[in-house]
């Protein structure tokens, strides 16, 4: 089976939700890409595309230089879902009217819709959805029908059933829309005709066909960082090229506790796989002795990682291709240019381009972070790495104040294992998104037994969020919060203060430095 048979595209006029949209598209089980929305008719013709998709986007459609789809698009044939601005893009084109509203509709919303038309097949004639505007359809293109109305919109919903085109004024793609999966899965299973083919199993299956193919008897070299992209990445290799793969893991001693035994026996004893781990625990700690400022640790970091990669990789003389665990986040990122989203960090495992490879290999470039997971599930990776929480590329050194040392990272590494142990047992690894223990860098008076002491203050940070831009504080209950608390200071040493950080993003980071 050619997976990508059945691909929708995704036209992105600037929406903060167009990724939104194609994770739900995919969840639906059909492949779909995201491109600018300067996209061609021409393009889109030869890439055969079932269905096409606006986005939403912050312009007006009647405003000066607004963003407009190349209206050849309208005669190609290919059903099309206009969603917020894009139902506006489509009803204006089309020669409809949108107007500028006085009151903007923004929030849960009731609609009422017509259930025998085509997107609300099956769904209920009275929902909530999620509304985002200020401008409305005021006059419908002439043949379409309204399927859709609410208090502040005429024209909710409308479609033109025989030349397949369809709007929603609303975001389907939001989980605040009670039906938006029904109405998406209506669009694509019966407007489109797609069959729902784009399952993970059958990506894992087409890659490592692919990946023989491309790598022949040729050989990789990879970069395991023990994260998730890159593990995935390097078994899907593994997998279709077993030993001609191999893979470095730098060590740099800034991981958590115990994680980097974890990270070589899954590889190495469960995979069997061709493993060279570097321990450069010393290297690093003698290039950081010293340094506090944080940029200028991440620096270092980034660069020792560089120079140990090139070390190692050396002395295994002549590799043909280089694997990395880029994933589509990273593609579109860099690729359509139309959302307004700054990638703040980039990973230490980051390697420059002329390290003198004959190819790239990035096996994830099409898949999302839960696809990412699920794939790595697929391969039989454990969950205790599939699942794991971000961690930074320099680790360790970013959650100790001031410069590193051995004895702060033993500190802080004990310290992070409780909490970690404790919020696993009490469940709260699952709804905190990111948990960890920060060594502060303050020293505080305390008394243990009849002793005076003066100490390190250990501070717990858990955080909520979604896309890690913004964050809340996690709402920890009293009694674990106590238990991390005693826990710490009764097995740490030299801890003598614990801590709670309730500070929102913004204005905190999530890290500490
Ligand atoms: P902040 O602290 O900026 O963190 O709110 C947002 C997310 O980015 C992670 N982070 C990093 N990741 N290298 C990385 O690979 C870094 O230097 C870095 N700094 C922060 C952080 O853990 C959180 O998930």
């Amino acid at each position: 089976m050619e997976l990508k048979n059945e691909t929708v595209l995704i036209m992105d006029f600037g929406g903060q939700y167009s990724q939104l949209i194609a994770r739900r598209v995919r969840e639906c089980n059909v492949y779909c890409e995201l491109r600018s929305y300067k996209i061609s008719a021409d393009e889109i013709k030869k890439n055969k595309y079932k269905g096409i998709i606006f986005s939403g986007g912050p312009n007006s459609t009647y405003e000066e230089n607004a963003p407009v789809c190349d209206p050849e698009i309208f005669r190609l044939g290919i059903p099309v879902l206009g969603i917020c601005y894009g139902a506006q893009l489509m009803a204006q084109s089309l020669g409809g009217k949108v107007k500028s509203s006085e009151a903007k509709e923004y929030g849960k919303t009731e609609i009422e819709c017509n259930t025998s038309s085509l997107i609300f097949h099956s769904a209920s004639a009275k929902t909530v959805c999620w509304m985002s505007h200020t401008d409305y359809i005021s006059e419908l293109p002439h043949g379409f029908k309204t399927t859709a109305i609410s208090d502040g919109c005429p024209v909710a919903a409308m479609e033109d059933i025989k030349r397949h085109f369809y709007a929603l004024q609303f975001h389907p793609e939001v989980q605040h829309t009670q039906e938006g999966m029904l109405y998406l899965k209506n669009f694509l299973y019966n407007a489109c005709g797609c069959t729902a083919e784009w399952k993970m199993s059958s990506f894992v299956e087409n890659t490592v066909k692919e990946l023989k193919k491309k790598i022949g008897s040729k050989k990789v070299l990879c970069a395991l960082s023990g994260g998730v992209d890159s593990s995935v990445a390097a078994l899907l290799v593994h997998k279709a090229v077993g030993k001609q793969l191999t893979c470095i893991f730098v060590d740099h001693g800034l991981l958590r506790k115990d994680e980097g035994d974890q990270v070589e026996s899954v590889f190495r004893k469960q995979f069997d796989m061709n493993l060279i781990r570097v321990n450069a625990q010393d290297r690093f700690l003698s290039k950081l002795k010293g340094v506090s400022e944080p940029e200028k640790k991440r620096k270092i970091i980034g660069e020792e990682f560089i120079r140990v990669f090139e070390d190692e990789s050396k002395k295994l003389g002549a590799i043909e291709f280089l694997c990395q665990g880029t994933i589509y986040p990273d593609v579109v990122e860099s690729g359509t240019g139309e959302a307004a989203v700054i990638k703040s960090h980039h990973n230490v495992g980051g390697l420059p381009e002329d390290v003198g490879f004959e190819g790239i290999i990035e096996p994830l470039r099409d898949l999302f972070k839960d696809e990412v997971r699920k794939a790595g599930t697929e391969l039989g990776i454990p969950d205790f790495l599939v699942q794991r929480q971000p961690f930074p590329g320099p680790g360790l050194a970013i959650r100790i104040m001031g410069d590193v040392t051995e004895e702060k990272l033993d500190i802080l590494k004990d310290a992070d294992a409780i909490m970690r142990e404790e919020f696993a047992a009490n469940g709260l690894d699952k709804k905190a998104d990111q948990y960890f223990a920060v060594l502060t860098g303050i020293k505080s008076v305390g008394v243990m037994g009849d002793g005076r002491t003066y100490d390190n203050t250990i501070a717990l940070r858990a955080v909520t969020t979604s896309d890690f831009m913004t964050a809340d504080w996690a709402r920890i209950p009293y009694d674990v919060l106590e238990r991390i608390s005693n826990r710490i200071i009764n097995e740490v040493k030299n801890v003598n203060r614990v801590v709670y950080d309730i500070t929102s993003k913004p204005p905190a980071t999530i890290e500490w430095e």
